[in-house]
């Protein structure tokens, strides 16, 4: 697939205007306008709406997925709104200098352990969608004193970030809740530079059944979308990766992963190579 071109700006944000505009057609039927509201324009209104509440019911914990020495220092409003599958940053090891984007920031947890990882010399961009997620990880980023953090809304799938700039994407629990995942590979692999790599935390299950908390794409709901409970194998995942645009890719099994509403899924780190890059170093 030819990767997407990216833009300077926040064109592609869901502002709330667009999150109703399937749903205030005055001449439709209310049923009709809300079964045609796409799945991510829904996913992103919940997460909003999460963000606004100030604490998220979905995905992991920080607890049951982040190391201590990771966590600590974070402030404890951040890890309850917290809402990954993995640990991407525990998986490797980031240089001082580096420029690190997040797809999906959410809160900003992965943004706070990358700023401090990459140093004042480096840059962490996050990018949402939800304006109360980034208005969140802006505030978390200004608590803590991390002044190499620039957080921007806007969508993924035409992020404001200029191409080929990224030595390393983290995307943590946000890969699985788009139906056309391709479409933001596409988009990664654009704003990677050659030699660049990503690290996506995902639901993804060795070859063969689901994990009985795992669906799979034909029977996913919007729900299930934004619980990122929609599986593929592994087999699968690759294929799709190397379509959109990567030269390499490894994975990492995290087996079982508890949800915060009690669900097992299976979690995996992907590991997306542009270009000619050294493989994955393991951490520290
Ligand atoms: C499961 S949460 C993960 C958040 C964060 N990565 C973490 O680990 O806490 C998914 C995030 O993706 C964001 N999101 C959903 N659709 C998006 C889109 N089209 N563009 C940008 N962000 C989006 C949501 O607002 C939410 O913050």
């Amino acid at each position: 697939m030819k990767p997407q071109t990216p833009t300077t700006d926040a064109g592609g944000c869901c502002s709330s205007g667009e999150a109703g505009a399937g749903a205030c057609c005055a001449t439709e039927p209310t049923v009709v306008a809300i079964a045609s509201v796409p799945v991510e324009i829904q996913v992103k209104a919940r997460y909003d709406e999460l963000a606004g509440q100030g604490a998220s019911t979905l995905c992991c914990s920080p607890q049951a997925v982040y190391t201590d020495e990771e966590l600590a220092g974070i402030p404890s409003w951040v890890l309850e709104l917290s809402s990954g599958c993995g640990s991407p940053l525990d998986a490797i090891a980031l240089e001082p200098g580096q420029t690190v984007v997040d797809f999906g920031c959410g809160a900003g947890l992965d943004l706070l352990i990358a700023a401090r990882r990459v140093g004042p010399a480096g840059r962490v961009i996050g990018i949402d969608g939800s304006m109360n997620m980034v208005k969140t990880a802006r505030r978390a980023a200004a608590e803590m004193g991390l002044r190499n953090i620039d957080v921007r809304v806007g969508d993924i799938r035409r992020p404001p970030v200029r191409a080929e700039t990224v030595d390393v994407l983290l995307s943590n629990c946000v890969l699985g809740m788009f139906p056309d995942k391709p479409e933001v590979l596409g988009a990664i692999a654009t704003v990677l530079r050659p030699g660049g790599m990503a690290v996506i935390s995902d639901v993804v299950y060795a070859d063969g059944t689901p994990p009985v908390d795992v669906t799979t794409g034909d029977a996913a709901t919007a729900d299930d979308f934004a619980r990122c409970v929609v599986g593929m194998t592994e087999t699968e995942y690759r294929d799709m990766v190397l379509g959109a645009g990567f030269d390499r890719v490894d994975f990492r099994s995290d087996g079982l992963v508890p949800y915060r509403d009690g669900a097992q899924v299976t979690s995996a780190m992907i590991f997306a190579h542009r270009g000619t890059g050294e493989p994955a170093r393991p951490c520290c």
